[in-house]
Formats: structure tokens, C-alpha cells, sequence
């Protein structure tokens, strides 16, 4: 499939959030991405349920929504009720990874589990079966606007095979440091959707880039 691009809102202009969401809407992005932070699990606070409910009113294109958050279970049902389309979680936040999956699946959204960039594709053998998306990090969570690890290369490769050998239908999304310059040799390697953030919005034409990223 042609690549996917999930642009995050986490640099966009808060204070004309409607304007920012309108201009996603008439551009060639195909999924909204939220980066939900609880100051523990990542050492940073973002926005929570109120601005997730504000981008549903006026999305036209799913919620791809990214906990990086401990204890998400507790929240499952509130996030689907605030316009999750996509709910996604940390490994490292779940150990009881194959409930939380079960759970997101009952609320009716697609489930996603997110990796580190320490943790190895290798901890997904046992569930990759189950989940509809693996997000690996290609930056340590917590901020926008970060360095690309390019070790995320060879694990992207490893998530690869992990798929095919196990017949599972999981798309592969990365997110953090992603722009012009490594968009090809993500989807050579094997991404199908592509989260970009600052390079979007602290662009001087989001829309044209957007295009440019789906172009690559
Ligand atoms: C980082 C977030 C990302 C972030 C990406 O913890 O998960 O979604 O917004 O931003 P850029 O594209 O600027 O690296
Ligand atoms: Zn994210």
C-alpha cells in the first residue's frame, strides 16, 4: 500500500486549533496523531480528553492517538468516548499487555503497541498476532522536534519478518525525527504509515510539504 501520513498536532498552533485542523483536513495527510503524556511515563505533560473531544468535532480523518501514559487501562473507555479511532500503547507501560489489547478491541478501536527505541522488536512474537498496528519510536517519547535514531532502520527490518513470518496483519507506523530526508527509506524498509510532527507545522507551507512527504 502507498504510505500513510499521520501528522502529529503536538508542535501545531494551540491557540487556532481549528484552523490547524481545518488545514489537516484539506491536505493529503490521512490520519490526525495525539500524543497524550502523563509526566511519569515520559518526562513531559501534554493535553488530555478536552482537546481530543475539540479535534473530533471537526476531524475528518481518524484519531490515531498515542498513550504514552502507565495505568492506560484505567482510560481505555474515556479515550474511545473523546474520538479515538486508534488507541496505542507502550510496551513498557503494560504488563498485562494481552488484556489492555483485548480491551481496546472491545471499545471498538484499532490497538496498537508502541516500542522504545531500547526495547527489541523480539518482546511483540507472542501478540503480534493480535494487534492491528506497531508503533516503533524513533525518538526517545516525550517531545517533538527530536534527532532520528537511525538504528530504527534494522529494527523496522526485524518488525518486517516478525510479520510475515507470523501471517499478522499489523501495519507498521513510526514517529519521531521523521522528514524529507529518511521518508523513502522508511517505506523501502517497510513503513506504511509515517507520524511527522514539527516538520509539518513549523514548515512555511504545510500543505506542500505534505505533499512532498507523500510524493517521497
Ligand atoms: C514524541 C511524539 C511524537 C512527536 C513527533 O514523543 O510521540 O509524535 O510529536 O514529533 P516530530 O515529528 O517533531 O519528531
Ligand atoms: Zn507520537
Amino acid at each position: 500500500m502507498a504510505h500513510l501520513i499521520s501528522a502529529s498536532i503536538l508542535n501545531a498552533d494551540f491557540s487556532n486549533l481549528k484552523k490547524e485542523i481545518d488545514l489537516i483536513n484539506v491536505s493529503r495527510t490521512d490520519w490526525f496523531h495525539l500524543d497524550i503524556m502523563d509526566g511519569v511515563f515520559v518526562p513531559n505533560i501534554s493535553f488530555g480528553f478536552p482537546i481530543i473531544e475539540q479535534v473530533k468535532k471537526y476531524a475528518q480523518k481518524p484519531l490515531d492517538v498515542h498513550l504514552m501514559i502507565i495505568e492506560p487501562d484505567k482510560y481505555i473507555e474515556q479515550f474511545k468516548a473523546a474520538g479515538a479511532d486508534i488507541l496505542t500503547v507502550h510496551y513498557e507501560a503494560c504488563p498485562h499487555l494481552h488484556r489492555t489489547i483485548q480491551n481496546i478491541k472491545a471499545h471498538g478501536m484499532k490497538a496498537g503497541v508502541s516500542l522504545n527505541p531500547h526495547t527489541p522488536v523480539s518482546v511483540l512474537e507472542d501478540i503480534i498476532q493480535d494487534l492491528d498496528l506497531v508503533l516503533i519510536m524513533t525518538v526517545n517519547p516525550g517531545f517533538g522536534g527530536q534527532k532520528f535514531i537511525s538504528n530504527s532502520y534494522n529494527k523496522i527490518s526485524r518488525l518486517k519478518k516478525l510479520i510475515i513470518d507470523k501471517k499478522s496483519t499489523a501495519v507498521i507506523e513510526v514517529d519521531g525525527g521523521v522528514d524529507l530526508s529518511n521518508t523513502r527509506m522508511l517505506v523501502d524498509a517497510g513503513v506504511d504509515v509515517l507520524v511527522v510532527g514539527s516538520f509539518i507545522f513549523k514548515s512555511d507551507n504545510p500543505t506542500t510539504t505534505i505533499d512532498a512527504l507523500k510524493n517521497a
